[in-house]
């Protein structure tokens, strides 16, 4: 019997560098995963929230810890568990939103083999799931689009939109707090040379966009349906941040775990179901479906889509796994006793 072991600690540079800044990469990841969901080579249970305070407004200013933990069939084999603290005030001590730690178990005997920082990779993969969402909802030759929330996530569906749709040439970006999209603007226009532009009244640019996506803190709607032109594509990447007439308005819902959605009661979709406004038989499909080519996903110009994602701690399992595999091989990492 072994009574030696070790864990392999892994640096928010170290886990960056080997696998999360590469969000071609990441987005292979992503599709795989959504994909090995569907198939049933994956366990995912329902996030475990500790919010603090009573409401969703006192979460969204007080914060949570969430863990999710989940294993990933298929090439990456493994178990574990994501480990998230959000807190909306850390801003104002200079440090991110959300904080992540990863932990990944042997799948046979369930030891832990690793412990790394997860808050680049969580970032970059909900970055990947709005790209795969883009790949396969929105318009082909899309050149147009609209971003809520200037803040970690933003940035990383700009990032992976660009790589699914290279066609985007417009993009707006509005934030309650219009300095941050400022920023935004300036930085992403300079990195990537598209047109970026910061806008207070977001309403007209809206009805312009082929492509609106949502990543913002907000906890009533903040888009509404007379802004969505036909053929777009609506992206309910956190939170209430759709109104629910915006919902009406779509051929297809698609969202990436309708349980998982259902258990956490926090988006749009989640809401009207459990106000009775929807119904399981309204979701047209879980984006996996429609990557292993059981249901279709965009079939016309004029489809109005609508896609949700409560996001999975699969998906960061998968990407620190492919870190994990590569720190091993070239020697990375930081290797701490465990049992000694
Ligand atoms: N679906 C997923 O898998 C997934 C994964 C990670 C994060 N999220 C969610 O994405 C959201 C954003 O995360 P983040 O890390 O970018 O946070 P962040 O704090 O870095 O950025 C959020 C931004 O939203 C802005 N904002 C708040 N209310 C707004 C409003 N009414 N209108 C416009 N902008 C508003 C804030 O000013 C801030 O700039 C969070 O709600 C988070 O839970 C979802």
């Amino acid at each position: 019997m072994t009574n030696k072991l070790e864990i392999l600690f892994l640096s928010d540079k170290q886990v960056n560098e080997l696998a999360a800044n590469n969000m071609s990469e990441v987005m292979h990841d992503m599709e795989r995963v959504l994909s090995l969901f569907d198939s049933g080579d994956a366990m995912c249970p329902d996030k475990a929230v500790m919010p603090w305070g009573k409401t969703i407004e006192d979460e969204n200013t007080l914060g949570r810890l969430n863990a999710m933990p989940g294993y990933i069939g298929g090439e990456y084999d493994m178990a574990g568990i994501k480990w998230i603290g959000s807190s909306p005030q850390n801003y104002k001590i200079g440090l991110p939103r959300a904080t992540v730690l990863v932990i990944l178990n042997d799948p046979i005997t369930k030891i832990p083999v690793a412990i790394s920082d997860g808050t680049t990779v969580s970032a970059k993969r909900t970055g990947a799931v709005g790209g795969i969402a883009v790949k396969y909802l929105s318009v082909k030759n899309a050149t147009t689009m609209t971003i809520f929330g200037a803040g970690a996530q933003s940035r990383t569906q700009l990032e992976a939109a660009l790589l699914a749709r290279p066609s985007i040439k417009t993009v707006y970006i509005n934030d309650v707090m219009f300095e941050r999209a400022e920023t935004f603007a300036n930085e992403m226009s300079e990195k990537y040379g598209v047109a970026v532009t910061a806008v207070k009244e977001p309403g007209e640019y809206c009805k312009k966009s082929d492509i609106i996506i949502t990543v913002t803190i907000a906890s009533e709607p903040i888009v509404h349906a007379d802004w969505i032109k036909k053929g777009a594509l609506m992206m309910n990447m956190a939170d209430y941040e759709f109104t629910d007439d915006c919902v009406r308005l779509a051929d297809k819902i698609v969202v990436d775990n309708w349980k998982n959605i259902k258990h956490r009661k926090i988006s749009t979709v989640a809401l009207m179901y459990d106000r009775g406004l929807i119904t399981d038989g309204d979701i047209t499909a879980q984006i996996g479906e429609i990557i292993n080519g059981k249901k279709p996903g965009r079939e016309n110009n004029n489809e109005t889509i609508y896609f949700n994602a409560v996001g999975m701690g699969i998906e960061d399992i998968a990407v620190v796994t492919r870190a994990y595999r590569k720190a091993l091989e070239q020697g990375v990492g930081t290797k701490v006793p465990y049992w000694e």
